[in-house]
């Protein structure tokens, strides 16, 4: 395996779960977070960069949509693999191109449910419990052309109780997420890299 595998985040909010993952691979020397790239001024998750000394880089939407800025920036930083963790813009072709098999997602939902263009955070959560589903659940999914679509990597489940808000649903997903989402991302790595 080439060593270091080096990690990029993407980020667009609170940044919960990149701080996971940037925990669990502190002290890694195969696997380093080399870089957060977020699309939003003054998100937590630039602390969180900031605190844990990882590079982070405010991203310029012409540039990302309109050209291949971040692919050479990415490859610059010698970039094996993208994390989506929280990141609300759809990646455009070339960058799922540049690094095909090699980002993924994680969706608060239970794809293909769920899905889609405005599907995030708690609009997902709003929308199991107006459907009264009994479970929901995560999704760790590869990234290709079409929104919360690419191979599932894995799934996880919990309950939705009857007096569950959209707040303590996102409060079981983001349990679970932190729970499995850098595993799986361990586990991919020493997949596809070996
Ligand atoms: C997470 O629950 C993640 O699954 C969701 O945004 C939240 C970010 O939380 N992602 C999506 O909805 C993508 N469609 P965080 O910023 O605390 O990690």
């Amino acid at each position: 395996m080439k060593e270091p595998i080096n990690i990029a985040i993407f980020a667009s909010g609170a940044g919960s779960n990149a701080e996971k993952i940037i925990q669990y691979f502190r002290h890694s020397n195969s696997i380093k977070i080399v870089l957060v790239l977020c699309n939003k001024p003054g998100a937590r998750v630039l602390e969180i960069a900031a605190q844990n000394h990882i590079e982070s880089l405010i991203i310029n939407k012409n540039d990302f949509f309109g050209s291949d800025y971040y692919i050479s920036l990415l490859k610059d930083r010698n970039t094996d693999l993208i994390i989506l963790a929280g990141f609300l813009w759809k990646i455009p072709e070339n960058l799922i191109h540049a690094f095909p098999e090699r980002i993924i997602n994680i969706h608060p939902a239970l794809l293909p449910k769920y899905g889609g263009k405005g599907m995030y955070g708690h609009f997902v959560h709003d929308a199991v419990i107006a459907a009264h589903d009994k479970e929901s659940g995560i999704t760790i999914h590869l990234v290709d052309e079409l929104y919360d679509h690419g191979r599932h990597l894995f799934q996880a489940t919990c309950k939705v109780d009857d007096n569950d808000t959209a707040e303590s649903l996102a409060e079981k997903i983001h349990y679970l997420e932190h729970l499995h989402f850098p595993v799986v991302i361990d586990e991919y790595i020493k997949e596809y890299f070996k």
